[in-house]
């Protein structure tokens, strides 16, 4: 048997010596001081840090040390290791910095440079009055549909009980549109839209139509060829006029507040019987004796005309294939730029057409 090797010294393994260990550390701390970029610093750590750099192999040939080397060659790989990280982290930091300064300068903004100042322009506030009226609708489970301007004579009159030699179709000043033989009209109302709803779906029905009418009046003051409605109909079992009352009552408070109530007063529709001219509790002096005298809203009348309404003719429900037997409904339509000019005092009726942006702009951009 042959003696040790007394020659032999195993903690002189080439790249566990002293100064290879350190010719390894300073390579690294080199390679990474002249890193100038999260980039390279990647590639630094791949090279010096990882698996598979030099200082990493050299701690795994640390475990075929006897053991008495072990601990000795251990420190000296372990602090090259550990100046290596360090180094690394610190210039990583340096660096991140850097190149966020340079991106801070890169992309700042000048907001003292002059822009061109656009005006921001405003919602008209019949589009605000008319979304917030299809909200409080919607909020209640209705459904808010639509019709065409341009609208069919048959369902703008006769569907609705205005047959071609009714006398109230001259209670609406109509545009007929060209060639006579289309018989198409400009709708002179909402209420189109309730015929096309029941002739094509069937009841239950709860439907509100914000839109655009057409009557042949000659601007003034308080009269325009084109204005707004809201159009209401709730055709199902068992609706009565009480139906219809609580129904604008909730509409009167959700537009103008706790305490708005509404009241009729009989009228005439053929479409709807029996019919009523709607009021609105005057939602200025709210009819208070001490006030309503001197009210320029309701001119001292304590109640602001609102609209008109009803029952649906049965004669309606069967124009418009609805069994009058089984279903019931009520209907009405009120002025939105009515409401709009009342409630904003605005004298003039033509200044909400006029399209003149100073008008719109107090209204604000309101959602
Ligand atoms: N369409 C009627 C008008 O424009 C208003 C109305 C609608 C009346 C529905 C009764 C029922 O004057």
């Amino acid at each position: 048997m042959s003696a040790p090797n007394s020659d032999y010294d195993p903690v002189e393994v080439t790249p566990l010596r002293a100064d290879e260990v350190e010719r390894m550390r300073d390579a690294a701390l080199e390679a990474i001081a002249a890193a100038d970029s999260v980039e390279a610093l990647k590639q630094v750590k791949i090279d010096h840090v990882g698996d598979r750099s030099p200082l990493a192999l050299a701690n795994r040939e640390i475990g075929a040390l006897p053991p008495q080397a072990r601990k000795e060659v251990g420190q000296r790989v372990g602090q090259a290791r550990g100046a290596v990280n360090k180094a690394l982290a610190e210039r990583t930091a340096q660096v991140e910095a850097v190149e966020f300064e340079r991106r801070l300068a890169e992309e700042a903004v000048d907001v003292t440079v002059p822009v061109d100042m656009e005006p921001v322009g405003a919602r008209h506030p019949l589009t605000t009055i008319q979304d917030h009226v299809a909200d409080i609708f919607v909020a209640m489970g209705w459904e808010i549909a639509e019709g065409p301007e341009v609208e069919a004579e048959w369902l703008n009159f006769d569907a609705l009980n205005l047959g071609p030699d009714h006398p109230a179709r001259t209670m609406m000043d109509t545009f007929w549109v060209a060639p006579a033989e289309a018989a198409m009209v400009l709708r002179t109302h909402t209420s189109p839209v309730q015929a096309r709803t029941m002739l094509t779906r069937q009841p239950p029905i709860y439907i509100a139509c914000p839109g655009r009418v057409f009557r042949t009046d000659e601007p003034d003051a308080t009269h325009a060829p084109v204005f707004h409605q809201v159009e209401g109909l709730a055709i199902d079992e068992g609706l009565s006029m009480a139906h219809l009352k609580g129904t604008l009552d909730h509409l009167a408070t959700a537009i103008y507040g706790e305490g708005t109530t509404t009241r009729f007063r009989p009228s005439y529709f053929p479409f709807t019987e029996p019919s009523a001219e709607v009021d609105l509790l005057c939602y200025v002096c709210h009819n208070d004796p001490a006030q309503v005298a001197d009210c320029p809203t309701c001119r001292g009348e304590g109640w602001v005309e609102w609209g008109g309404c009803g029952v649906v003719n049965p004669r309606v429900l069967i124009a418009c294939g609805v069994d009058p037997e089984r279903y019931s409904g009520f209907a009405f339509g009120m002025g939105l730029d009515r409401t709009i000019t009342s409630r904003y005092d605005i004298a003039d009726l033509r200044d909400l057409w006029d399209g003149d942006i100073r008008f719109t702009e107090p209204f604000g951009i309101g959602l």
